[in-house]
């Protein structure tokens, strides 16, 4: 019942009040009311929503509410009556701590003692929400122009996003670099005021498999934004000047999405095919991703750039000092490969040392401890087993070592 009424009270407050935006929503209430162009105002209760939520009869005896019989709607008829009747319901308090419309409403009501901000602080925003990406890229898709641009990225709503910060191993100073920008993001109000724009750049080097790809997908999770990725190898056009125009349209994009992250992959793509033959076309391209990476930044377009590559030694010397903080993706240390063992066996059963199996993997890369637990456990799958043992993971061990031992022989 409770929770009826503070759908209905959210919509007519919603409505009410034109400085409340969809961000104030509570999350839950926002995904009922997603249509395929967003959420439209002002906010329609229909039966067949709030019957979603609970029992509508129960809510059309109070008599403050009523149903109109032809469009379905739910209608508050004394809006007095119902703030209320709301506010006198013990429980009702916890609810309108966690709904921004409410709180907004409610801060200066008797002695409630309610924050907005502080209720505001609790809710997620809307570019959290799935559906906002999937409107969004509705919205786009309809002028052929933007459309074209969709194609050259991936994209990846918050919710989509299997991997959060718990699954990553990552030393003391990468977790410094990704606290400063998650803080970065939080006060760009701040920033701005200052007038410090020049944030939130990042270049993630190392070798494969080292986590850097991971790390930005639950950068994006934590945030609550969208990822947008692009792989540079993938834009790149034999056709003349089409590379240059692709790296605009991906910048584009990603500014249309704000807030987002911007993701690009193989970054020392363009960089490494400087020397073909079609010279002039190549260095342009760098040229264009030199002055779009100029051209955004996290303050005023509300865009996290970060770039992604094995081979930094290829990049271009301009392209280094435009980002703030390079942060390295090394083959991981002792500490680290022991938390990427712990992690990637904590659901695991069996007998097992994880000390062992931490000295023997010296030079191993955070994909390839995985591996091994994965080869451990599908050894042990095969003989009927879901207990593995120190030996499964130790010839496991050995044969990811020979892989590796493949790899640079070649
Ligand atoms: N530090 C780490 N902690 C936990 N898992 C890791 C770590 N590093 C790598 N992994 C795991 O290894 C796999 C590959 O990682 P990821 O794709 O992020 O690597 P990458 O650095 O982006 O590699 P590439 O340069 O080839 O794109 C993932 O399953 C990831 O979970
Ligand atoms: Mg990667």
């Amino acid at each position: 019942m409770l929770k009826l009424v503070e759908l209905v009270l959210t919509a007519e407050i919603y409505n009410r009040f034109s400085e409340l935006s969809e961000d104030d929503i509570p999350k839950k209430i926002r995904k009922l009311f997603y249509g395929k162009t967003g959420i439209s105002r002002p906010l329609v209760v229909k039966v067949d929503v709030a019957k979603q939520v609970g029992n509508v009869e129960d809510i059309l005896k109070l008599p403050f509410i009523d149903v109109n019989t032809f469009t379905k709607q739910i209608i508050v008829t004394s809006f007095d009556a119902a703030v209320k009747w709301f506010a006198s319901k013990g429980d009702a308090i916890e609810i309108i701590r966690n709904n921004p419309v409410l709180a907004y409403f409610y801060q200066n009501y008797d002695s409630l003692n309610i924050s907005y901000e502080e209720a505001k602080k609790k809710n997620k925003p809307r570019h959290s929400d799935r559906e906002w990406l999937k409107s969004v890229v509705a919205e786009l898709e309809k002028n052929p122009e933007t459309a074209e641009m969709l194609c050259l990225v991936r994209l990846y709503s918050p919710e989509d996003i299997k991997v959060d910060f718990s699954d990553v191993a990552l030393n003391a100073e990468q977790m410094e670099e990704i606290r400063k920008i998650e803080v970065a993001m939080e006060e760009r109000a701040y920033l701005k005021q200052i007038g410090l724009t020049e944030v939130g750049k990042l270049l993630f080097i190392g070798p494969p498999g080292t986590g850097k790809t991971t790390t930005a997908r639950a950068l994006s999770k934590k945030l609550c934004v969208p990822l947008v990725e692009v792989k540079l190898s993938m834009i790149t056009s034999q056709y003349l000047g089409e590379t240059s125009k692709n790296i605009e349209k991906v910048f584009e994009i990603a500014k249309r999405l704000n807030p987002c992250i911007l993701f690009i992959d193989e970054f020392d793509y363009v960089a490494k095919t400087r020397t073909s033959d079609e010279h002039a076309a190549v260095k342009r391209a760098v040229n264009t991703l030199l002055k779009s990476i100029d051209e955004i930044n996290l303050v005023e377009d509300g865009v996290i750039l970060i770039a992604a590559t094995n081979h930094p030694s290829l990049l271009d010397p301009a392209v280094w000092r435009r980002f703030d903080k390079i942060v390295e993706f090394p083959e991981p240390p002792e500490n680290v490969r022991r938390r990427i063992f712990e992690l990637a066996l904590s659901k695991v059963e069996g007998d097992y040392d994880i000390e062992e199996l931490v000295a023997l993997s010296d030079g191993f890369t955070g994909a390839e401890i995985k591996l091994v637990v994965r080869e451990a456990v599908l050894k042990a799958l095969l003989r009927g087993d879901k207990r593995i043992s120190q030996q499964d993971l130790l010839n496991a061990v050995e044969e990811v070592k020979s892989r590796l031992n493949l790899k640079t022989s070649y």
